[in-house]
């Protein structure tokens, strides 16, 4: 997680030191680099920075931190542009939370979905198809889970939404290439390869294919 901190007092800079230290940080130079926003705040001044950093950096959360037990000062701090608003010896335990909720976030955005489970419950052979940078994104259901390959048929790419699926075998209708609805395997040509299967999750009452890691 990219963090810039503004000063700080000296116990919030031990926080910070040590969420660097185990790797939940890197800190970044300028604030318009930065994920997180680290703002000490002491005094009107610093509620006036803050305002500016909150002008300037919409997207970052920003994270306001005090040794003093004031809660007029939390309050001007939120209403400042604060998202966070902490006490010193608290932060590295929120830079920790924040990390936590950033790299679940990332992994949501892997997940593409495919399909109500309800609206394909009982159905048997492709059950979805979603088009998909990664390409046609099929969801095949034939015995036990349910699997996602990725068409079109590389052989001349014809569209397999509608292709054949039996004895866990799918075949292409323009050429009849076949391939294995577990793993994506070519059995029979003209096609000169297999799919390529995606991990499918269930989640939230949806079917979700799990997109490779970027590389
Ligand atoms: S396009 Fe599928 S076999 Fe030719």
């Amino acid at each position: 997680m990219l963090v810039f901190v503004r000063a700080g007092d000296r116990v919030g800079l031990a926080s910070v030191r040590r969420a660097v230290a185990v790797g939940v940080v890197s800190l970044v130079d300028v604030p318009e680099a930065a994920e997180v926003i680290v703002v000490e705040i002491s005094q009107e001044s610093d509620l006036e920075e803050l305002r500016k950093l909150r002008g300037s950096s919409t997207q970052a959360v920003i994270v306001a931190h005090t040794m003093r037990q004031d809660q007029a000062l939390w309050q001007a701090a939120e209403r400042s542009g604060a998202d966070k608003v902490v006490s010193s010896g608290g932060l590295s335990v929120l830079l920790r939370q924040l990390d936590g909720r950033m790299r679940s976030s990332e992994r949501r955005e892997r997940l593409i979905p495919l399909c109500w489970t309800a609206e394909v419950a009982g159905r048997l052979g492709i059950i979805a198809s979603v088009q998909h940078d990664l390409g046609e994104l099929m969801l095949v259901k034939e015995q036990g889970k349910p699997v996602c390959l990725v068409g079109p048929c590389p052989h001349a790419g014809e569209s397999l939404g509608r292709a054949l699926v039996e004895d866990g075998v799918i075949t292409c209708p323009a050429h009849g290439s076949q391939f294995l609805v577990a793993g994506g395997e070519r059995v029979r040509g003209p096609a000169d390869c297999g799919l390529m299967e995606l991990r499918v999750v269930e989640d939230g009452g949806r079917y979700w294919a799990v997109s490779p890691p970027l590389s």
